[in-house]
């Protein structure tokens, strides 16, 4: 059965999965690179990096993934839909290997890219993306790949089988949060904790089977 998975998601202490305010220069605004260091320390990012707690977790975003969905301002900083030449952060051959649904208001025609990655823009509720982001999966698993605003309307649709989010010891104070409206979320949820010694807490939270 195709899952639908969030990995690597990472967040304040305080609940902000992104700071303020986003730009093309600040992509994470005053957040800088806080929020991933844990993770660019490791062999997943860097065939230099660790090879401990933190890149077990952190090597386990891609295998399994057909298909990834994420948000407007993952996809570009504030602006972006006005550059028709602008096709993401990641350069020619982007890390995602697969189609790329970019949940938006400002639609615009498909882009192919190096390595198997496509970008496809959508406007549709969180369900009908699934849908077309799992038909274009081929059976494999869809990761929601962020920001806080993607990740938050999908688990208020009740559509994440299985996430791991990231604890960061850092305090932002603004940003945008994760957790309003997702009172009780957790009760769906088997959730596991693990702490690396680089200092951040590794959660799991995999949907509870129904009895
Ligand atoms: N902490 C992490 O692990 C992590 C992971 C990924 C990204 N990020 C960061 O998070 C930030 C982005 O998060 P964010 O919460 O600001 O934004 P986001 O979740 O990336 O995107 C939200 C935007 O996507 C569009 N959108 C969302 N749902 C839609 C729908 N159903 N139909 C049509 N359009 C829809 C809307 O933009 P429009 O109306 O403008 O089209 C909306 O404002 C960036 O700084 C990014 O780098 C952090």
């Amino acid at each position: 059965m195709s899952l639908t998975r969030i990995h690597n998601f990472s967040v304040s202490l305080d609940g902000f999965a992104s700071g303020e305010p986003q730009s093309a220069e600040a992509p994470f605004g005053h957040a800088g690179q806080r929020l991933h260091q844990w993770m660019m320390a490791t062999q997943s990012w860097d065939a230099s990096g660790t090879a401990g707690v933190d890149n077990a977790f952190a090597q386990q975003h891609d295998p399994g993934i057909g298909a990834e969905i994420m948000g407007a301002n993952k996809f570009g900083p504030p602006g972006w839909p006005d550059d028709q030449d602008w096709k993401g952060w990641w350069g020619p051959n982007p890390p995602f290997h697969t189609p790329v649904y970019v949940l938006t208001h400002h639609v615009r025609p498909p882009i192919e890219m190096e390595g198997g990655t496509t970008f496809h823009f959508l406007e549709a509720t969180p369900a009908e993306a699934l849908e077309t982001a799992r038909a274009a999966a081929d059976g494999q698993d869809v990761r929601i790949g962020g920001g806080a605003t993607v990740v938050r309307d999908f688990l208020a649709a009740g559509l994440v089988d299985h996430m791991h989010l990231v604890q960061v010891p850092i305090v932002l104070g603004r940003g945008v949060r994760v957790w309003d409206g997702l009172e009780g979320i957790d009760e769906g949820f088997d959730v596991e904790v693990v702490s690396s010694p680089s200092g951040v807490t590794h959660f799991t939270f995999t949907r509870k089977v129904p009895s």
